[in-house]
Formats: C-alpha cells, sequence, structure tokens
C-alpha cells in the first residue's frame, strides 16, 4: 500500500492504516456483492415476454435476519476498534516534552520549554525519534487544524481552549504538516515541516537558542508579578493565601466545591484564568479572582499557563528569583515615600484588586480613596484618613465597604512603618 498511502513514522500509523485498509476491503466486497447480485438478478430475471408475471414473495424470516445481524455486527466491530484506535490517538502522555504549539492566519508556531522557537516560513516541529512529545494547541484567531499525515493524527486548534496531541515518531525524515481546517485566503498556505531526528541532534537544536528568544515562562513569570498574581497565589508548595499555590496546580486532583474533581491539565489553568469562579477549589472563595478574559494576549495566557506547568521543572534558580525577586536589588529605603508606596504598589500585588483610574476591580479603586467618605457594610462611615488606610493594610477584613467582600489577605509583618507611609503617599498622590 505504500505508494498510495503517506510515509507513516506514528506508533499509532499501523493500526490506522489497517482500519482504514479493512473497512476499504469490506466496503469494496459489499459493493461489489451488492452492484454484482442487482446486475445478475437484473439478467436472470429479466422479463423475457409481455405476459411474464412477476410472483409474489412473501419474505424470507432467515434471510431478513441474517442481512440484519450481518450488517449490524460489521458496523459495530469497525466502531468498536476505531474508538479504541480514537483513545491511543488521542491518548495524553503528562510527563513527556511538552511542545506549545500556536496557529494563526495562516501560521504555526511551535515553541519548546528552553526557548526555542520555530514559526511562519521556517516552522518546523522538530521531535526526537523514538520519544513521546506532547503537543500543548492554541489559536490566536479561528479554528484551524493540524494535521501530520505521517503521524496520522489530526487535532483542532480552538481559540479558547487548548487542545492536545501525543506521539511517538519511529523514523527520522521530514514530513509535511498541513491545516486541515478551513481558515481563510491563505489556508492551503499554512504548511509546516515535522522533523525526526535523533535524540542527540535533537538535544542540541532544542538548546541553540538564538539571542532574545525565551521560555514562554520567563514572560510568565514577569506577568505574574506584573498583574498581581502574586498577591494571592504563591509558588512554593502548600504555601496558600487567598487563592491557591501555584507550585501544586499541576498535574494534581482539584477537588470542587461543587462535589465534582480533575487533574490538572494546561486547559484547567487556562478556564481557571479566564474563568476563575466556574469551578471554585475546596476551601477558596468564589467572587474573589477576577477574569482576565480580554485582558491578556494569546501568547500571554500561554506563559502564564507555561509558568505555572514548568514551576516544578523549571531550573530552581529561576524559581528562587520569582520567590525573593520583589525583595532583591531594590534599595527602598533610597526611595522617596512617594516612591516607595508606588513600588510596593505593583510589587505586592495592590494591583490585582485596586485599580488607579477609578475602574473597580475586586477592592476598591486607590484613585481618590484618601480623604474621601467610606461606608461600610455595617451603616457606619469614616473620612479615609492617613491612619484609616494603614489600618486597612494592616485589619483588612475589619471594615469592609459597601459592595465589596473581604478578600483581602492582612499584610500585618509584611510591611514595615516606612512601607505603609509609602503607600499612603502613594494613594494621596492619586487625585
Ligand atoms: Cu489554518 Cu486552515
Amino acid at each position: 500500500m505504500d505508494y498510495i498511502v503517506p510515509d507513516k513514522v506514528s506508533t499509532v500509523a499501523d493500526f490506522f492504516d489497517d482500519l482504514n485498509l479493512a473497512i476499504f476491503l469490506a466496503s469494496a466486497f459489499f459493493t461489489v456483492a451488492i452492484v454484482g447480485a442487482m446486475l445478475y438478478f437484473a439478467f436472470r430475471y429479466r422479463a423475457k415476454s409481455s405476459n411474464d408475471i412477476t410472483p409474489r414473495i412473501e419474505g424470507n424470516h432467515l434471510l431478513e435476519i441474517v442481512w440484519t445481524v450481518v450488517p449490524t455486527v460489521v458496523v459495530v466491530v469497525i466502531a468498536w476498534v476505531g474508538i479504541v484506535l480514537r483513545e491511543k490517538m488521542f491518548e495524553v502522555s503528562p510527563n513527556v516534552i511538552p511542545i506549545y504549539v500556536t496557529a494563526w492566519k495562516w501560521a504555526w508556531e511551535f515553541r519548546y520549554p528552553t526557548g526555542k522557537r520555530t514559526s511562519g516560513q521556517n516552522a518546523e516541529l522538530v521531535v526526537p525519534v523514538n520519544k513521546p512529545v506532547k503537543l500543548v494547541i492554541a489559536s490566536k484567531d479561528v479554528i484551524h487544524s493540524l494535521f501530520i499525515p505521517a503521524v496520522r493524527i489530526k487535532q483542532d486548534a480552538v481559540p479558547g481552549q487548548l487542545k492536545y496531541m501525543t506521539f511517538t515518531a519511529l523514523k527520522t525524515g521530514e514530513y509535511p504538516i498541513f491545516c486541515a481546517e478551513y481558515c481563510g485566503t491563505r489556508h492551503s498556505y499554512m504548511m509546516a515541516k515535522l522533523r525526526v531526528v535523533s535524540e542527540e541532534e535533537f538535544n542540541t537544536w532544542v538548546n541553540t537558542i538564538p539571542e532574545k528568544t525565551m521560555p514562554k515562562r520567563i514572560l510568565g513569570k514577569k506577568l505574574y508579578t506584573d498583574l498581581g498574581c502574586n498577591a494571592c497565589h504563591s509558588v512554593e508548595p502548600s504555601v496558600n493565601l487567598v487563592g491557591p499555590s501555584f507550585y501544586d496546580v499541576f498535574g494534581a486532583q482539584r477537588n470542587f466545591k461543587d462535589g465534582t474533581s480533575l487533574t490538572a491539565d494546561e486547559n484547567y489553568i487556562l478556564e481557571s484564568i479566564l474563568y476563575p469562579n466556574k469551578r471554585v477549589v475546596q476551601g477558596f472563595n468564589e467572587n474573589v479572582m477576577p477574569s482576565y478574559e480580554g485582558r491578556l494576549s494569546q501568547e500571554e495566557l500561554m506563559a502564564l499557563v507555561s509558568f505555572i506547568v514548568e514551576l516544578k521543572t523549571a531550573p530552581k534558580e529561576e524559581l528562587v528569583e520569582v520567590v525573593f525577586e520583589k525583595d532583591e536589588k531594590i534599595d527602598l529605603e533610597k526611595m522617596t515615600p512617594l516612591e516607595r508606596g508606588k513600588y510596593l504598589y505593583s510589587a505586592k500585588g495592590c494591583n490585582a484588586c485596586h485599580s488607579v483610574d477609578g475602574s473597580q476591580l475586586v477592592g476598591p479603586s486607590f484613585k481618590g480613596l484618601h480623604g474621601a467618605r467610606r461606608e461600610f457594610a455595617d451603616g457606619s462611615s469614616v473620612v479615609a484618613d492617613d491612619s484609616y488606610i494603614k489600618d486597612s493594610i494592616l485589619n483588612p477584613n475589619a471594615r469592609i465597604v459597601k459592595g465589596f467582600v473581604a478578600a483581602m489577605p492582612s499584610y500585618q509583618g509584611q510591611l514595615n512603618e516606612d512601607d505603609l507611609a509609602g503607600i499612603v503617599e502613594f494613594i494621596k498622590s492619586l487625585k
């Protein structure tokens, strides 16, 4: 069959081809048998003269049972084998080399944990021979479909979702990759190349990184602090703040308040960023985390996902840097109170919940806060002065402003007098 089917290099390819051939042969057999019988009967029992009368036949139970049961069994067997094959094709091996695939109109991008990246005209999916790889597939715009005929697997790239593909390539060489979902004018040009190489060659290739490209998780790490995720999520094992620790998430069983549970994969992490209140982990509160839907680009989302996924496997220096970055290098003592407050506002992640432009996030905006009258859920009120602001940072849940929930962690012990004074100065400056 080699001359009519593409090269095959994956573990499921033989299974796929065998099933395909079996279905083809079964179809050919029944086509010949049915059309052949039809032609034979048409000829054999044709009307020989105008007074030939067609006999009235009352039916035959045995015949009817046979032609109902036999095709049913054939179809059920094909479906069963098809299901088994499908399971094999979409089995996701969790602990294998992850490769992040991003599709857009009209190109593919392949990104490796080392930071190696290929895309566009030179898009190349390089994989080691005889080693399983896991592709995590995303789309920036419309539905595309990653189709590698040589491995006999096709997987859609769907915006807002991550899809997976796992395969093991068995033969070195180069094979074409197509987009198999019509996605616009240049759909047919949306091609890439699968290159299967020896393990040594792969390791050399994946670690040869031109300057300036960095692993996605490095950008993710930056976003982790820039967006203030760090205010509520630690990256240390079992250290839960307002939200769960990021360290423990990937691959772990998550139990939700509604009684359901799942094993955290990339998709779950993405969903938790976009729709944080869809599934709330037991022991945590809903409606505390804001949704990041529409606030981050596809690339930023993928960066955050890979940051969280790779926390345990990333080089230790990176993790340490994340944990201590905000206290290192920067000399708070040399700053003016205002600079210090401004710095702490993002370093401590206040920015995750408090805007500086008047918009309402999880907590009240800092703009115009100082000097304004605050009304509390219990009906009392005060004018926000320096000591009210300091008190709100140290004992945030003592008095809850009307319309907000008790979501803020206490900063008692994390900030000294000068830090507090700096934050007050910063808030004062936001008129
Ligand atoms: Cu992308 Cu068709």
